[in-house]
């Protein structure tokens, strides 16, 4: 049982996707196409978080995560509050505890966290009063668990439920990648018949992280013949770590070209969680190209998010 499910079962955080039940993974997904109207606005917003009030709490920068939850959280009718720690009183020494019950003492019942620190978002959960309730919004290099849903419902809708029959590939950075974490978490428990990983050796975990995978240090090879291609943002500070020789010497060898894309399925589609170093690990042709589903897994994570927070809170 992991601590962010109740002894009954129900779900009471989201911190991980790691060992939760397929069925509840799917349950989140089903619901996510359910609502996708009402999440890309063209429908009346919902009124199951109506009275609730919901505080995006972010210690590091976002702009995908925190809008769409954002968005998610007013398309059901709660209330939204932002704090950005860049601008409150963290800035003076307040704890995250202390700032997480000051907001509690407010009202607050949902909290959306990201942290730098990796098992933050799990610690403040377990400071969190009775009634509340958050969601990790990406920790360290743990996990970011609504992106690793979002991707596997863009994959779905791409290339249907039967996973057993998908070739995917994840490329770059996963050792210091919560994305790759949450994706890697998903594409097992929803029965991926074939999970590849790509990068160089630096960037590769050399833990228990890559459990059955194939993994591979040649890009070209890998890509043969699979379904879908999940690039990573490469996290330039690895550069300055010396991880990374050059950013040219990175695109040479694992940035994605049409060219190389033409080594996949012929219907393969390319995922991407953002922000996106253009030039470095994706050229603008495969970004904005007709395999690119990036943007598509942006509109998705308004629904998901709006899924998420309606198991949690509704
Ligand atoms: N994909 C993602 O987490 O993007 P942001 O950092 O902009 O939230």
């Amino acid at each position: 049982m992991t601590p962010q499910i109740d002894s009954d079962g129900r779900l009471r955080h989201l911190l991980t996707l790691d060992g939760l039940p397929k069925e509840m993974i799917c349950r989140m997904l089903d619901r996510a196409g359910q609502i996708r109207d009402t999440a890309l606005g063209r429908t009346q917003r919902r009124h199951s978080l109506d009275g609730t009030t919901i505080c995006t709490l972010f210690f590091e920068p976002s702009t995908r995560t925190r809008s769409s939850f954002h968005i998610a959280a007013q398309r059901l009718g709660a209330d939204v509050l932002n704090v950005d720690a860049s601008t409150s009183s963290t800035r003076k020494g307040e704890t995250a505890r202390d700032t997480l019950r000051n907001l509690e003492a407010m009202g607050v019942r949902g909290f959306v966290v990201r942290h730098a620190e990796d098992g933050a978002v799990a610690t403040l959960a377990g400071e969190a009063g009775e009634g509340t309730t958050l969601v990790n919004a990406g920790d360290g290099t743990s996990a970011h668990p609504t992106q690793g849903l979002l991707d596997a419902l863009t994959l779905r809708q791409a290339k249907g439920a039967d996973f057993s029959k998908l070739k995917v590939l994840i490329v770059g950075d996963v050792k210091h990648s919560r994305v790759a974490r949450s994706d890697l978490h998903a594409l097992r428990a929803l029965g991926t018949g074939e999970i590849r990983v790509c990068g160089p050796s630096a960037l590769l975990p050399d833990d228990a992280t890559l459990a059955g995978c194939t993994i591979g240090n040649d890009f070209d090879a890998m890509l043969e013949g699979v379904d879908a291609v999940m690039m990573l943002r490469l996290q330039r500070e690895r550069m300055e770590e010396g991880l990374v020789s050059s950013l040219e010497d990175y695109h040479r060898q694992y940035g994605l070209s049409a060219q190389r894309l033409s080594r996949a399925a012929k219907d393969a589609v390319v995922l991407h969680p953002g922000p996106i170093n253009r030039g470095v690990e994706i050229t603008d042709e495969v970004a904005d190209g007709p395999q690119s589903l990036v943007l598509r897994q942006v509109s998705n994570g308004v629904a998901i998010r709006m899924a998420v927070l309606e198991m949690l809170l509704g």
